[in-house]
């Protein structure tokens, strides 16, 4: 019997507080690890809290400075992160025509350059213990673009041109990065669409259905686990066939 056991490892998933990152949270916690959780949701950190028993921190993770203070309180804690998903996301459609400043600049920030603020304040005990899964989530919209996306595409599409970079740069201490594009899941994320749209997009997916939180989570499990011991820089696609 294959068993993935992630006893002894500390994961951090960022926006865990509902959505695609509880189910991630949970999955790892399910598999043994200690698992700490990031986001502005204090409800939904809470309630998980009960559950894995660890700390849950209220933070900004588009916040450089406070990601750097909680980081050393985090490590302070816990010695060290093995397992880092970056997880938490928004979105602001419009149109470019449309798109104000304000909606570019807080997409940008909050999912990507919280990629870089988590890897600046968390690489540190990865080399020290030569040991690191860093693992991002993308979308398939960073991967062929949307009308109304141009902000959360080009920041998707940025954190997969990151997770590369980051692949090559920590790949000879054994720290991989890889990242994840989900299709449609149902979250509260897609509960913001319309019936009509979600219907019109199920037509564009093989498989005919959205996919589930759990479904990004496995991916994330394989992706924490030695079963993926020798990947890395790669983007997996969790999409109901929906690119390829
Ligand atoms: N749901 C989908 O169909 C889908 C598809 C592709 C990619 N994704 C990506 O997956 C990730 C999770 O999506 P979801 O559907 O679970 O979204 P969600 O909106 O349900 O959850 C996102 C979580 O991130 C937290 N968060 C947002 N901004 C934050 C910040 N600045 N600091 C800390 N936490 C913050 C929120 O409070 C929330 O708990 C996102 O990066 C999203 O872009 C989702």
């Amino acid at each position: 019997m294959i068993n993935i056991d992630l006893t002894g490892k500390v994961a951090l998933v960022t926006g865990g507080a509902r959505g695609i990152g509880r189910a991630i949270a949970l999955k790892l916690h399910e598999a043994g690890a200690r698992v700490i959780v990031f986001d502005l949701d204090e409800t939904g950190l809470n309630e998980l809290k009960e559950i894995t028993k660890e700390e849950v921190y209220k933070i900004d993770v588009s916040n450089f400075e406070e990601v750097q203070t909680i980081s050393k309180i985090v490590l302070e804690k816990y010695e060290k992160v093995d397992i880092l998903i970056n997880n938490a996301g928004i979105t602001r459609d419009n149109l470019v025509m449309r798109m104000n400043e304000k909606e570019w600049d807080m997409v940008l920030n909050v999912n990507l350059k919280s990629a870089f603020n988590m890897v600046k304040g968390f690489y540190r005990p990865m080399l020290k213990n030569r040991f690191g899964r860093i693992i991002n989530m993308a979308s398939v919209i960073g991967l062929m673009g949307n009308a109304g996306q141009a902000n959360y595409a080009a920041s998707k599409g940025g954190l997969i041109a990151f997770t590369k970079s980051v692949a090559k740069e920590f790949a000879s201490k054994n720290i991989t990065a890889n990242a994840i594009a989900p299709g449609f899941i149902a979250t509260p994320m897609t509960e913001q669409l319309t019936e009509a749209n979600k219907e019109e997009y199920k037509k564009v997916i093989p498989l005919k259905r959205f996919g589930q939180p759990e479904d990004v989570a496995n991916i994330v499990l394989f992706l924490s686990s030695q079963l993926s011991d020798y990947v890395t820089g790669q983007v997996i696609n969790c999409d109901g066939g929906m690119i390829m």
